[in-house]
């Protein structure tokens, strides 16, 4: 039998666990999200997610185990996220793994939750090797991006300076009464957008060139365009607003990415985290690599958002 691992995400509201065996191949990948839980809220709740987390692991683990049609001692290793992330509900999924790692007499592997997204690319395609390249991550909490070299050694270059992109997404999405998560609420309404008029226009260009990522500014533009419509007492065209802000926040990260594959000459791109789901994106980026003969992967929609079969992928990619 291949050697497999069996991995834990619980960072933040999802409850996840996979088996991958050590050649990429995905035997199981249960996602038990919270979303419900927390949508009445317009977030996610630190201590509802790790109360949950507590309830549900023991038999999301088992379901892992039995989607894969393996026991226990079939594992070779247990993975979970311990860092970054919520710090009751990491706290969980680490210490049931470490548990779980005990019991069986095989090693726990403590993985980094960028690590985990950054892997999800070469699971997608099935690869166990790492090539040299950019990593874009963008999720909820973070838009960053990396140097990551074929031994796995993962350098920042540059991260968000304030709000992350995807969190900018879900708080732009609430004031408009979307729901949570905001940013495929946010993709549907532009998508749904013909119209011939001028996008809106909600920051200056120059804001482009500081180095890191910002969309504070852009929010908060956002926010005040609305607040200035409903005074005036008019109606808000959703999927022109939507349509405007995705352009605006995805033109920032196109133009750095752009920026850090000229500075770095680095020849491939790997784009991963919740809002990689995003289409207008891969569009967008897509077209600029292309102009550049940069390569760019994106992971499998399924893999975009949290999930515990990138983590094992990243474990994987650490033990070799
Ligand atoms: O990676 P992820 O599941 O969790 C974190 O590590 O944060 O990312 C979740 C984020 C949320 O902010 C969500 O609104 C955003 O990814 N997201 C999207 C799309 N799908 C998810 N943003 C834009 N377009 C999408 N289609
Ligand atoms: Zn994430």
């Amino acid at each position: 039998m291949k050697r497999l691992v069996l991995a834990i995400e619980t960072s933040c509201d999802e409850t996840a666990t996979a088996v991958v065996s050590v050649d990429m191949e995905i035997l199981s990948n249960v996602v038990l999200s919270q979303i419900p839980i927390h949508s009445k809220y317009g977030g996610v709740v630190p201590e509802i997610a790790s109360r949950n987390h507590i309830k549900v692991i023991d038999q999301v683990v088992q379901k892992a185990l039995d989607d894969a049609k393996v026991l226990m001692s079939d594992i070779s290793a247990v993975a979970a996220t311990t860092h970054p992330g919520l710090p009751g509900a990491v706290l969980i999924g680490r210490i049931f793994g470490e548990a779980l790692a005990l019991r069986n007499n095989v090693p726990f592997i403590s993985i980094n939750h960028i690590h985990g997204h950054i892997a999800s690319v070469p699971l997608s395609m099935g690869e166990s090797e790492l090539e040299k390249h950019i990593a874009l991550v963008i999720s909820g909490g973070h838009t960053s991006l990396y140097k990551v070299a074929k031994s796995g050694k993962v350098v920042l270059l540059e991260q968000t300076l304030d709000d992350a992109i995807g969190e900018a997404f879900d708080k732009v999405a609430r004031v408009l009464g979307l729901s949570y998560p905001g940013g495929p609420e946010i993709e549907k309404q532009a998508n749904k957008w013909i119209g011939n008029d001028e996008l809106i226009k909600f920051v200056a260009k120059p804001n482009y060139q500081i180095q890191g990522f910002s969309y504070s500014g852009l929010k908060t533009a956002v926010l005040n365009y609305v607040n200035k419509i409903k005074m005036k007492g008019e109606e808000i065209n959703l999927p022109h607003l939507a349509a405007s802000f995705q352009y605006e926040a995805i033109s920032q990260l196109v133009f750095k990415v752009n920026r850090i594959l000229k500075s770095t000459k680095v020849k491939t791109l790997c784009v991963s985290g919740g809002v990689s789901a995003n289409e207008y994106l891969r569009k967008t980026l897509t077209e600029e690599c292309s102009k550049l003969g940069v390569k760019v992967s994106f992971p499998h929609k399924s893999l975009c958002g949290d999930n515990a079969a990138m983590i094992a992928a990243a474990s994987i990619l650490e033990l070799k």
